[in-house]
């Protein structure tokens, strides 16, 4: 009997034992766990307006960019969540330091610089106009004295002000990309000024609709895009040397293969650093 009991007292201290001791495994590593997602996910803010950098498929934010921000956050060790918010309030958004980055074709220019941080270049553009085919337009020059759309804020509405002048009425500005091609589409203006890369992939995608693209390398300069944090970020190191990473590790390769079907000019990009 005594034996019973003793051996009943030692089979429910060791299950105690046992019980407390997983209990208390349990409670470190799911308690450290939500503190690494929780500390980590980043809001990454963009304007789903631009493909192939960034578009919505259905509801889903996709593009080059978000393929890119995705290997880079998770190489520097963060749960990156996209959040499509539109052109403008990206700015905002970042500046009031509510958003951690924004990914969104952004060119990096001393301008922004000002009041953003940048990460190192990730991608090289420039300035191209789009019109109908049948259109004379041949050069930058040759846009004065006609309507011009573009989208508000942008290099693009930077580079037709410097040649058609500030406050000229002919600029007609949108709040996206897209809406400013509707214009041409339209009939209400006679050129979009927009980055090579999307209008190029727009005039391929959409052959029925008659387009061409028309480049001026004097008029518009060579521009690289960066990803943009709140000025002093800490995150910016961070992302700079992830960013690094998957150009040495060949994940930006990769990335650029499947959205653009050729390889990158990583010696361009690197050079600008
Ligand atoms: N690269 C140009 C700029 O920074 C246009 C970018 C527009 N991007 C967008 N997602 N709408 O001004």
């Amino acid at each position: 009997m005594l034996k019973k009991v003793s051996f009943l007292m030692f089979a429910m201290l060791s299950l105690l034992l046992i019980l407390t001791g997983c209990g208390k495994d349990k409670e470190v590593s799911t308690a450290g766990k939500e503190e690494e997602s929780d500390g980590k996910t980043l809001r990454i803010v963009t304007d789903a307006n631009y493909a192939p950098f960034e578009f919505l498929e259905g509801d889903k934010v996709v593009g080059f960019d978000i393929d890119f921000i995705t290997a880079v956050a998770k190489e520097a060790g963060y749960e990156p969540k996209v959040e499509s918010i539109g052109w403008d309030p990206i700015f905002v958004e970042i500046e009031s330091k509510r958003a951690d980055v924004a990914v969104s074709a952004i060119t990096v220019n001393d301008e922004r610089k000002q009041t953003y941080d940048f990460s190192v270049p990730y991608f090289l553009s420039t300035n191209k106009i789009l019109v109908p085919e049948k259109s004379d337009i041949k050069s930058g020059n040759e846009l004065k004295g006609k309507v011009i759309a573009v989208q508000t804020g942008t290099t693009g509405q930077a580079a037709v002000e410097k040649l058609l002048g500030k406050n000229n009425k002919n600029i007609k500005k949108f709040e996206n990309n897209n809406l400013a091609i509707q214009e041409l589409l339209k009939g209400g203006a006679a050129a979009v000024v927009a980055d090579n890369t999307v209008v190029e992939e727009y005039v391929k995608n959409n052959p029925d609709q008659k387009l061409k693209v028309v480049e001026d390398s004097k008029a518009f300069k060579e521009e690289f895009y960066g990803l943009m944090f709140p000025k002093g970020s800490e995150l910016k190191p961070e992302f700079d040397k992830a960013v690094n990473a998957v150009y040495e590790n060949g994940k930006y390769a990769e990335i650029y293969k499947e959205w653009f079907g050729t390889d990158p000019d990583l010696e361009t990009l690197k050079a600008q650093q």
